[in-house]
């Protein structure tokens, strides 16, 4: 693949971002807001709840004004929170500006049990009642009261809801044990161009000084790492000469050394990493951590890169206990490895033939793309619905730097979902 293929701003994010803008009742204009999926979905969360949610289109596509004036409702539907599980992003800003919230629990995923237990927990030390009913969660509180929280998990949208929050809550919170991801840091920097008193997010403590009101503000959306960094490995399983524009290099600095040690060759300048030349590439062990560790959102990705690496690369799955959906699939493609536990032990290098594939969530999804770039013969990868919640339009930037790959009928709802032939 050769030439030039842009990021799109970050899902994690945006997401995030977007459910800050509960937290007052003057508009919030967010810029570089992916077209994807899961930004639809919240769209929908919000104005369920009354908000206005301008989606831009034409040249504005990639930005969104959200007015929360008027709450009608402060509740997240099971219909929308099944969807997305992200939707428990807006629980600790309904609480802190309307003093109730109503929001579904999210449920098991293809990933994982993913339990929100922290995210309730953090919120009652600042002194909410939460009741558990019918499968929601209902919070209320007069005015949150500042207070220390100490997370016994990392968690990136547990952090996220307390932070915001803690904005609005009656004195000062201490956070402890913080996620420390740049989506996390982003969101601070939304919230104090809002009004809020934060200190020290991307750092384990965060400080948040309470105030009675915030305010409306315009913020642009940092880009998504984990697209940079599929496409990297796109353009090095490929053996072309690519550049990924538009993207935060020092955001992927883990995955680009792990890279290197794999024998992937870049450079990288402001907003651009370059990947060139195909290999040979050597076998190397990865273990997911949280942020500035090597991230779950990349494992399945860097596992077909793994399928072509001489010799054995021992991927460990630290973060999430049920992560190795596409590994049935890439078998069915021909890879050679063996799941032990959180282990998936990789045997490489391996041709691989292309098949029909399934899709079970958004980056296995990607694995099995990147699989069948280098697969002989043509695959058909199915479900790819999940592909569409975190990557815009994949298949056109795609083609756009020389890949083979074209979407099989509309994209239809989820029941009847075409699938795509790559
Ligand atoms: C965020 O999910 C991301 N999603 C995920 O990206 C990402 O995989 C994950 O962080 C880890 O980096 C968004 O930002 C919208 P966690 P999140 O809370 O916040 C456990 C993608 O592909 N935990 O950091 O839900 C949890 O089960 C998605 O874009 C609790 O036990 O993840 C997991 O094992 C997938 N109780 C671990 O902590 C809680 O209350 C980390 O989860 C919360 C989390």
């Amino acid at each position: 693949m050769l030439g030039t293929i842009r990021v799109s701003g970050a899902k994690n994010a945006a997401l995030p971002a977007m459910a800050a803008a509960l937290l007052t009742d003057e508009p919030v204009t967010l810029e570089n807001i992916p077209q994807v999926r899961d930004i639809e979905t919240t769209r929908k969360l919000l104005a369920a709840m009354g908000a206005e949610v301008e989606l831009g289109y034409g040249r504005a596509q990639h930005r969104t004004t959200i007015c929360a004036r008027n709450l009608t409702s402060p509740e997240a539907s099971y219909e929308l929170v099944k969807q997305m599980r992200a939707s428990s992003l807006v629980l600790g800003p309904l609480l802190a500006r309307c003093g109730r919230a109503r929001v579904s629990l999210p449920g098991g995923c293809a990933i994982g049990a993913r339990p929100i237990d922290l995210h309730i927990k953090g919120l009652e030390q600042l002194g909410a009642k939460i009741t558990q009913d019918h499968g929601y969660v209902e919070a209320t509180a007069d005015r949150l009261k500042g207070g220390e929280i100490s997370f016994e998990k990392i968690t990136v949208t547990g952090t996220e809801d307390l932070l915001m929050a803690a904005t609005l809550a009656d004195g000062e919170s201490v956070l402890h044990n913080c996620a420390r991801e740049p989506e996390v840091a982003d969101l601070a920097e939304l919230l104090n161009k809002m009004g809020a008193l934060i200190e020290g997010a991307g750092t384990p403590t965060i400080r948040v000084k309470g105030v009675g009101k915030l305010h409306g503000a315009k913020h642009r959306i940092i880009p998504d790492r984990i697209e940079a960094g599929t496409f990297i490995i796109a353009g090095a399983l490929t053996g072309g000469d690519m550049n990924i524009a538009g993207c935060e290099p020092a955001h992927l600095d883990v995955l680009i050394a792990k890279l290197h040690e794999v024998g992937v060759k870049t450079a990288q300048s402001a907003d651009t990493v370059r990947v060139m030349g195909d290999g040979p590439f050597k076998a190397s062990d990865i273990i997911t951590q949280e942020y500035p560790g090597f991230p779950t959102d990349m494992q399945a990705q860097y596992m077909a890169l793994a399928t072509q690496a001489e010799g054995t690369s021992v991927i460990t799955e630290n973060i999430f206990e049920n992560r190795f959906m596409h590994v049935s699939e890439l078998m069915r493609m021909g890879a050679n490895i063996r799941i032990e536990g959180r282990r998936a032990i990789v045997r490489g290098k391996t041709p691989l033939s292309a098949a029909a594939v399934l899709a079970s969530d958004l980056r296995a999804s990607a694995s099995l793309l990147l699989a069948a770039l280098v697969a002989e013969g043509e695959s058909i990868i199915d479900r790819v619905y999940h592909i569409d919640r975190g990557y815009e339009h994949i298949e056109e930037k795609l083609k756009g730097v020389g890949a083979q790959i074209r979407r099989i009928g509309e994209i239809l709802p989820k029941k009847a979902a075409a699938p795509s032939r790559v």
